[in-house]
């Protein structure tokens, strides 16, 4: 509930700012396209006119950008209603207001297609434009339908067409058909800012503003970097990603976040294969979520590896180098690489011993340790007792592998019964699984056991110690009643004075 709030309030609050990003955006271009007017602006005269006009293209020219954009405001709403054509034309642009048809309102111009080269449409209520029928636009340069309420685009551009600019920024709209942008091969700018998509259409070789829609899936956004497609404000930008901790959520990121996550293709180990996992929360104790973490899936099985890679990407969780001949998992230890391990899947390699894990990080928090068919002889009891201290969700196979079956696995088979595959546990030294033991097999003498010797002898020196104690007592006691010493005490002072 809480997040779900919070996610909305970011999304309210970057909505707000796409809109005076837009508007800001609208009045930086009133500059630049209207100021050079006939003076139906400000209160330009006519002598700076030329300077402004000069500034104008020099600003064109250091943003290279093709995209038009007219002064909303004094086109639609500062004016008087108007009547018959939506329409009007302004140097090489059409700029039209309050259209319900684009194509009907344009036309009502009558203008000759080859002599105008930007259009913008402020405030369309088309609920669905099908950009098919714009055909007769393909000779513009920069198609901006901006502040009205279209939803849909449908359709496909025509081919050949010389649109380099697009731009549907406030608009509502939802969905776009996957091809609709496949034919404008000059196409640089698409500006979608302030709608409400879910998925970007395709698109190669582009710069794409999508501020202002946060529904866009990251893994869609992770695709359209891969083509090369570029993005305007990527720290503002969000896309939805899944979240999992120990349930199931949503969060929105960054559009620099999904491109550091693609980095981890980068680091990836040699001979292994990187990909993203989940987002993670890295602490979520009492409700309380920090930071997003994006969480690594490294694969290194089938590799030929004879030892752990010796760097692995940020933030890997999960690490599986099944089918390799590597022996030690030391490096889980000693290496910061293998910090943030969780699952560690090394099935059939020729591990000989889980010794190294003694008192790490991992043991304590891992939640998958699959070491399958492996060379394990032996299992110390302190791994197993840990693992029943804190069990909470771990799994942990050791199936086919051959241990030394000795007395204490029949007298603990109650933790050695924690291995979730524990009835695939061979021993190496009699033809059986250890859940088939037999105590009275095992166990003959009773005390063949070092944890039993080790028992009888702390008994012994407890007694020991109580007897000193009672000796210490006695003697002191016998000295301040009598002012001697009983032996030995009394001979070892007599021996000093000497
Ligand atoms: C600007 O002025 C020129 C001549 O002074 C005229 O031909 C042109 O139509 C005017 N443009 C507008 C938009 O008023
Ligand atoms: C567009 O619609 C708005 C709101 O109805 C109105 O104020 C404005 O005058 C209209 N503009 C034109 C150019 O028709
Ligand atoms: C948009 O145009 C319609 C007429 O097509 C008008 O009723 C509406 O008020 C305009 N919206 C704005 C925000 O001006
Ligand atoms: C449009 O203008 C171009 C050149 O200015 C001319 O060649 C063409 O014939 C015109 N087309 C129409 C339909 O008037
Ligand atoms: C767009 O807005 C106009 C009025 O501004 C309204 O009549 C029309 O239903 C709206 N269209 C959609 C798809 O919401
Ligand atoms: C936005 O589009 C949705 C459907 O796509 C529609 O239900 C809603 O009325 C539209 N909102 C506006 C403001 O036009
Ligand atoms: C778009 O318009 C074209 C040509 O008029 C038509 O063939 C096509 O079916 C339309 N597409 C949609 C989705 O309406
Ligand atoms: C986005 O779409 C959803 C449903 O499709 C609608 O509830 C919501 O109001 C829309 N948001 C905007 C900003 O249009
Ligand atoms: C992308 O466009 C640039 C020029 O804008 C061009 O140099 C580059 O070759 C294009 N890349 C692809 C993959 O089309
Ligand atoms: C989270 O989603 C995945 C797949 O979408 C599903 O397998 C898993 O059970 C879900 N977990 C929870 C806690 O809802
Ligand atoms: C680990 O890799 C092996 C071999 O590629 C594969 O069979 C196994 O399913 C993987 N384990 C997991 C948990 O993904
Ligand atoms: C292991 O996880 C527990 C909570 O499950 C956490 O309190 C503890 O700090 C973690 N230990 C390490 C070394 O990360």
């Amino acid at each position: 509930m809480k997040l779900k709030s919070q996610i909305l309030i970011f999304l309210l609050i970057f909505g707000v700012y796409g809109k005076i990003q837009d508007d800001n955006q609208a009045q930086q271009n009133v500059i630049s396209e209207v100021g050079s007017s006939n003076g139906t602006t400000d209160s330009k005269e006519g002598k700076k006119e030329s300077e402004v006009l000069e500034a104008t293209l020099e600003e064109r020219r250091v943003d290279e950008s093709p995209c038009f954009h007219a002064d909303i405001n004094q086109f639609c709403f500062e004016k008087e209603p108007t009547k018959g054509c939506e329409c009007e034309q302004f140097r090489d642009a059409i700029i039209c207001c309050n259209v319900t048809d684009i194509l009907k309102s344009i036309g009502c111009l009558s203008m000759n297609a080859s002599t105008y080269k930007n259009i913008h449409v402020i405030n369309a209520t088309q609920a669905e434009i099908n950009v098919t029928q714009l055909n007769s636009l393909k000779q513009v340069d920069s198609l901006v339908i901006t502040d009205g309420n279209v939803s849909r685009l449908v359709g496909q551009f025509a081919r050949f067409s010389s649109i380099k600019c697009l731009n549907f920024s406030n608009n509502n709209i939802t969905e776009i058909n996957e091809r609709a942008f496949m034919n404008l091969n000059q196409l640089k700018i698409v500006d979608l800012s302030a709608n409400n998509l879910t998925k970007l259409p395709s698109l190669q070789n582009t710069t794409v503003d999508i501020l202002g829609n946060s529904k866009i899936s990251c893994i869609n956004i992770s695709a359209a970097l891969e083509k090369d497609v570029k993005f305007f404000n990527k720290e503002k930008s969000l896309c939805e990603s899944e979240v999992v901790y120990w349930f199931n959520d949503t969060a929105s990121i960054t559009i620099s976040d999904v491109e550091k996550r693609k980095k981890l293709e980068y680091d990836c180990p040699e001979k292994c294969r990187c990909k993203p996992g989940h987002m993670q929360y890295t602490n979520i104790e009492e409700n309380k979520k920090d930071h997003l973490i994006f969480i690594s899936d490294v694969d290194c099985s089938n590799s030929g590896l004879i030892k752990l890679p010796t760097k692995l990407p940020e933030n890997t969780y999960y690490l599986n180098i099944t089918n390799n001949s590597i022996s030690s998992l030391s490096a889980l230890v000693t290496n910061d690489y293998y910090l943030n391990i969780k699952s560690l899947f090394a099935d059939d390699n020729l591990i000989t011993s889980i010794v190294d894990l003694e008192g790490s990080k991992f043991l304590e928090n891992f939640t998958v340790l699959s070491l399958r068919n492996n060379k394990i002889k032996d299992i110390p009891y302190y791994i197993l007792s840990n693992l029943e201290k804190n069990l909470n969700g771990k799994i942990l196979y050791l199936g086919g592998n051959r241990l030394t079956c000795e007395c204490h696995i029949v007298k603990n088979i109650n933790h050695w019964r924690l291995i979730n595959d524990c009835d695939k546990i061979l021993c190496n030294n009699m033809q059986a699984k250890i859940l088939e033991l037999k105590e009275t097999e095992l166990c003959k003498s009773g005390i063949d056991d070092w944890a039993n010797y080790i028992e009888y002898l702390i008994v012994i020196e407890v007694l020991l110690l109580i007897a000193l104690f009672t000796k210490v007592s006695y003697d002191y006691y016998v000295f301040k009643k009598t002012g001697f010493l009983p032996f030995p005490a009394s001979y070892i002072i007599l021996y000093n004075q000497k």
